[in-house]
């Protein structure tokens, strides 16, 4: 990649755009004892990669922004959009230095059109903000990544992030309608319409999101939103066998439940993150995983007639003690331990996240070489995640792992995991993408063909490939 250093005269130039206020240097950051505070836009979620930005750029609006876009593609300057930081692939890391351009001023609720169910939003407001905003009119905005306290829906929208809820509702790109984007070049479009169809030309709305931001940069978005459900029930399922935790998914769906909520959590996942965030759980020594299971709809009566079912389903299986969670604290804690089991291993080890899917019913076959290739390769992992989405969140947990083994030996294995879901009719991100972590082995996945392709597209958006250089392919 041929990219330039950035001068003095950028910088003034960037300063003319957004303000003195807004251009973040390691040098000035020093002399105001924001130092910690800079060196966090170089990082993510992600393991524990750092990549310096030469400048911090936190513009205010799509003007400002494809001003800063016209520039870095003159002067062939990297730029990488970011978010809140929460994500887990390293999307957001500078790889290559040059400009990080924080969304974090674009964050207003600009509207919210009860009429037609729709919102639309800038990419800086967090997940959770919106979700309260729409749902104080009765709306629904479905998606709910577990950092949702803190993740902006920017962040969102370029891996397409699901969620517990993603089971019954969808992912981020099922509640997309219309984008703006400043392009690369700095040119700034639509690319759709605020209509539920939409069968005018190629689909740039789904080209978009998902696409890490390397494409554009997202400024607006119109999403669709649904009627809030009313009601809601919420059980904690023990098994003690954790291949008949897996089992079981596939068994509530066959049996013609569709929940909005059906999260695997093996043991340890469960007790490392009660004990993280001091929620005392009751965990009995046979007990080897978990199942969250929530239904949710209008009409409580036919909730617990869908309980029951759910039951009759789970009497054909090893469980234990079934919780039935009756007070709105007693899911809130439920839903934040279930939340907080990225944390909790992130408080414990430094660890990798594979963001593992296959289709639900190959659920256990995927658990099972899991915990196979870690024998054989010996390392730990902590499972848990999506399991109605057949989404498992693979923690491999560094331990007392050599800089050899967990920086180059650790390839052959995640490989080989990644080989198992492939074969499974899988694939290596259900929602986490694959920024620059998973890089190396988008091969495993995709063609030659498919990445040409993508490439192709690469190369029509970004000319001079400056923004976010390095991701993805
Ligand atoms: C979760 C994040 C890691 O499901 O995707 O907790
Ligand atoms: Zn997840």
């Amino acid at each position: 990649m041929n990219f330039n250093a950035l001068t003095p005269e950028l910088i003034v130039a960037f300063e003319a755009i957004v303000g003195p206020a807004h251009v973040l240097t390691a040098q000035r950051a020093e002399a105001t004892a924001t130092a910690d505070a800079y060196a966090d836009y170089g990082r993510d979620h992600t393991e524990d990669l750092h990549f310096a930005p030469d400048v911090v750029l936190r513009p205010a609006d799509a003007d400002e922004i494809s001003r800063i876009m016209r520039l870095c593609h003159e002067h062939r300057i990297p730029v990488t959009p970011r978010g809140a930081g929460t994500g887990l692939s390293g999307g957001a890391l500078p790889l290559h230095h040059g400009v990080v351009l924080s969304t974090e001023r674009l964050n207003k609720i600009i509207q919210i059109d009860e009429r037609n169910l729709q919102a639309t939003v800038e990419p800086g407001v967090v997940n959770e903000a919106f979700q309260n905003a729409v749902k104080e009119v009765g709306l629904f905005y479905p998606p709910d990544p577990a950092s949702k306290g803190s993740c902006f829906l920017g962040g969102n929208l370029a891996h397409s992030s699901g969620g517990p809820k993603a089971v019954k509702y969808g992912t981020t790109r099922d509640y997309v309608l219309n984008l703006q984007v400043v392009l690369p070049t700095g040119e700034i479009i639509w690319t759709a319409a605020n209509t539920l169809k939409n069968s005018t030309g190629y689909n740039l709305t789904q080209l978009m999101v998902g696409s890490e931001g390397t494409l554009g940069i997202i400024t607006k978005v119109v999403f669709r939103l649904l009627p809030f459900p009313q009601h809601n029930i919420l059980m904690l399922v023990p098994f003690r066998q954790v291949a008949q935790a897996a089992e079981a998914v596939s068994a509530v769906f066959r049996a013609g439940i569709i929940p909005s909520g059906m999260e695997f959590m093996e043991r340890e996942a469960i007790a490392w993150s009660s004990d993280y965030l001091k929620i005392p759980l009751t965990l009995p020594e046979d007990i080897q995983a978990h199942l969250l299971i929530e239904l949710d709809g209008q009409d409580l009566d036919q909730l617990y007639k869908e309980a029951e079912q759910v039951y009759g389903v789970l009497e054909h299986y090893d469980v234990g003690e079934i919780l039935l969670a009756d007070t709105a604290g007693q899911k809130d804690d439920l839903w934040k331990i279930r939340r907080n089991i990225g944390n909790s291993v992130r408080y414990n080890s430094v660890y990798k996240e594979e963001d593992t899917v296959v289709p639900r019913a190959e659920l256990p076959t995927l658990l099972k070489g899991v915990k196979e290739i870690g024998a054989r390769y010996g390392f730990k992992t902590v499972c848990y995640g999506h399991a109605g989405d057949g989404n498992l969140h693979v923690n491999i947990i560094r331990g007392d792992l050599d800089d050899e083994m967990w920086n180059v030996g650790l390839r052959q294995p995640i490989s080989e995991i990644f080989e198992l879901c492939v074969k499974l009719g899988g694939t290596i991100s259900g929602e986490h993408g694959i920024g620059l972590v998973q890089k190396g082995y988008i091969g495993i996945a995709l063609k030659e063909a498919n990445l040409n392709l993508m490439r192709g597209i690469k190369g029509v958006f970004d000319p001079n490939g400056i923004l976010n250089p390095g991701k993805i392919f």
